[in-house]
Order: C-alpha cells, then sequence, then structure tokens
C-alpha cells in the first residue's frame, strides 16, 4: 500500500508518496547520466539506508555517494564545499540527480547542494524521521547554517519527489520519533478534525502511512496556496516563536526541537487564553494531547523567563512587535489565525505560566 499527494508549487509539480520506496527509485533515476547519494553514516546503516542504496546501485548510475556529518554538523559551508567538489570530480551535469536520504538536516543539506550546484540540478527527497516526513522535506525551503544562525543560508528549490517509507522510522531513536509527533500534533491542533485519529497514533507512539500522509497534505495543502509565506504558511510557525525561545535557552541541546515547540504550542494557548481567545478547557485538552504523546508542557521558571527574552529574536517580526500564531475559539472548537499582535504583559503572564518549578 502507498499514498500519493500531489504537489504543486510555484509551476513545478511533484509527487510525495507514502509508503515502500525501494521499488520506486527507478522511476526517478531513469533519463539522468549520474546519480548522488548524499545521507549521514547511522542511516545508511539502517536496513532502509541500505535497500535505498542497493535499489540505486541496481540502476547503475551512482557516481558519489556523500557522507555528511551527522545532524546540524552537516548543514555547514564548509561541508558544502566539500560535497560540491565531490560532486564535481564524479562528473555530475545538470542531467544528473542528486538524493538526499535522511532526516530533514540531511534533506535541508542535499537540497540546498542541488539548488546551487551547476546553478540548480534536481534532487529527490528520502525522508527518514517522522520530521522529515512532514515537514522538512515538503515545501521546497533547503538551507545551510551560519554559526550564527540556524538556516541563514538557503534557497527555495523544491525536490522532484518525495519518497517516504514510514517503515523507515522503526530504528529511529525514540526520543527523535516522539520529537516528531510534536510537528504531528502540530497538524492536529491546526485541523481539529485531524485531532482525534493523530492524538491516538501519538499516544501510542506510532507514525504510520496514514498520519504521515494526513500531515504531509495539510502541510502541501497550505504551501500550495502560499508558497513564499506572505500569508496562511506562517500557521505552520504554530508554537515555534515561544519554541524557538525554549530551543535556544537550552542551548538546543536540553530540548529538542519537537519538544520545543510542544512547550511553545502550549505557550500559545495560554497566551491565546490570556487574551480571551480560547478558554481554560482549550488549554486543557492541548495540553492533555501533548502530555499523552509524552511531550512536555512545562520548562523551569529560569528557563521560560530565558525563553522570553530570546524569542524576541524571532524572524517573524514587524514594527508592531513579535507576531503570534494563535487560536481563536469557534463553534465547535478553534480556528488559527497567523500575524496576531499581542500585549507583552499578556506574553510574560503566559511565560510565567509555563514556568513551574520541577
Ligand atoms: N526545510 C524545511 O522546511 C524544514 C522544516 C523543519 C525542519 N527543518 C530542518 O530539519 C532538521 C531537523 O531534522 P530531524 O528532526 O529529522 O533531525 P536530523 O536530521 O538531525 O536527524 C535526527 C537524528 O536521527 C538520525 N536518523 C535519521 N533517520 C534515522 C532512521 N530512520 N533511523 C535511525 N536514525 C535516524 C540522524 O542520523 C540524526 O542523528 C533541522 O536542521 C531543521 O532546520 C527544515
Ligand atoms: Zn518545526
Amino acid at each position: 500500500m502507498s499514498t500519493v499527494l500531489e504537489a504543486r508549487q510555484q509551476g513545478h509539480a511533484y509527487q510525495v508518496l507514502v509508503g515502500p520506496v525501494a521499488r520506486r527509485i527507478a522511476g526517478f533515476t531513469q533519463g539522468r547520466d549520474r546519480v548522488a547519494l548524499v545521507t549521514c553514516a547511522r542511516v545508511l546503516a539502517t536496513p532502509h539506508g541500505r535497500r535505498v542504496a542497493a535499489a540505486l546501485h541496481r540502476e547503475g548510475r551512482v557516481a558519489a555517494i556523500v557522507i555528511l556529518p551527522d545532524g546540524e554538523r552537516g548543514k555547514t559551508l564548509a561541508v558544502l564545499e566539500r560535497s560540491a567538489t565531490k560532486l564535481m570530480r564524479a562528473g555530475l551535469t545538470r542531467r544528473s540527480l542528486v538524493v538526499g536520504l535522511g532526516g530533514g538536516a540531511v534533506t535541508d543539506a542535499a537540497g540546498f547542494l542541488a539548488a546551487v550546484f551547476m546553478r540548480g540540478i534536481d534532487w529527490l527527497a528520502v525522508p527518514t524521521t517522522v520530521l522529515a516526513m512532514v515537514d522538512a522535506a515538503l515545501g521546497g525551503k533547503t538551507a545551510v547554517n551560519l554559526p550564527l544562525s540556524k538556516n541563514a543560508v538557503g534557497a527555495f528549490h523544491p525536490p522532484v519527489g518525495v519518497l517516504a517509507d514510514p517503515a523507515s522510522l522503526a530504528t529511529l531513536p525514540p526520543r527523535e520519533l516522539r520529537s516528531g509527533l510534536g510537528e504531528v500534533l502540530k497538524y492536529g491542533f491546526l485541523r481539529p478534525e485531524l485531532l482525534p485519529g493523530l492524538a491516538a497514533e501519538a499516544r501510542a507512539g506510532r507514525a504510520g502511512e496514514r498520519t504521515i500522509a494526513a500531515c504531509a497534505g495539510v502541510k502541501l495543502e497550505i504551501v500550495e496556496r502560499d508558497p513564499r509565506e506572505k500569508a496562511e504558511r506562517k500557521l505552520l510557525n504554530l508554537g515555534h516563536t515561544f519554541g524557538h525561545g525554549v530551543e535556544a535557552a537550552g542551548g538546543f541541546s536540553r530540548w529538542t526541537h519537537g519538544e520545543s515547540v510542544a512547550i511553545g504550542m502550549a505557550f500559545a494557548f495560554r497566551l491565546a487564553r490570556r487574551m480571551g481567545r480560547v478558554g481554560e478547557a482549550e488549554v486543557e485538552k492541548v495540553e492533555a494531547v501533548l502530555l499523552g504523546a509524552g511531550l512536555p508542557v512545562t520548562v523551569s521558571p529560569s528557563a521560560a523567563r530565558k525563553a522570553r527574552l530570546l524569542m524576541t529574536h524571532d524572524k517573524k517580526r514587524s514594527a508592531a512587535g513579535l507576531l503570534w500564531v494563535l487560536p481563536i475559539r469557534r463553534p465547535g472548537g478553534w480556528a488559527v489565525e497567523w500575524d496576531v499582535v499581542a500585549d507583552p504583559a499578556a506574553v510574560r503572564e503566559a511565560a510565567r505560566e509555563i514556568g513551574r518549578p520541577g
């Protein structure tokens, strides 16, 4: 079984396949003079990694295998230079294909490499984490980091296809899986009609084909309507403003991205309640769903204070201050709105609520 989603973005169409991927690879390598596999050692060593590599080798066009340092260490300009040099030496041309196999760090780095190598060649995304399947590999944003700031150098360069095999998640460390479920639940909070199904999966610590496809579908639909994040795409940042503050407050190691976003979503609902947009029931529901998936919704008082101060460096700002993605009560549930201005006192109070002695 697999699910096929059609992605359309700025005149470019591609398919997102959720299901067994190895036998789909050939369809993307045909007609290419050369293929470069860009991955990391940990993923290449998994059964899924070996299957994908074997499928590419069967096609006989693999000219280079680029092994990136794991995680964020693979998203640097120095690594990009080394990778591009390797593609050049292996004879890749504009008719070649880059295959990015791994988590969001690999798909970001491989996508950006493809975006700039010879001013842009095609790439295929083979995401292997929940986060990469429902977020990073979709929507065409690619980037590497600067020491000063994450994702500071990047390009919009959608892949020619996305092959997401939920079976590959079997080897994912439990904390990475849970972290990805934080983003899964974000889609549930953006689309309350999906929430019961997504919450049940998250509680069971699973992300199967239907879950991945449902979340990917929401992201693709939003990105299609607003590819450049002028309006609706901002919804995807639900929980991310305070969440980025939490990530920074923890030195980018104490909390994973998904954990930080979970805390940020609890914050967003608490801020909305402070502003009279939702009631206590909505806050309780959202926190129960997050806690049920094993995700945090509070931090220590000092971390909450630090997160509040650090989030003022967030990119999504206007002259009026931070612009928020916040829920608002609707008959039978809530809707989520973007570009909401919040009173600094309400922000302080909501941060105080999130900070609880552990
Ligand atoms: N481009 C976008 O729109 C976008 C959106 C969200 C996040 N991102 C980026 O995604 C990155 C985070 O992605 P991530 O959460 O997937 O983390 P990651 O790519 O760092 O992977 C997490 C860890 O899991 C390992 N791993 C990956 N797949 C595995 C598997 N199947 N089995 C065993 N181990 C596996 C990796 O080697 C790594 O150690 C960040 O750099 C972030 O900036 C990009
Ligand atoms: Zn995120």
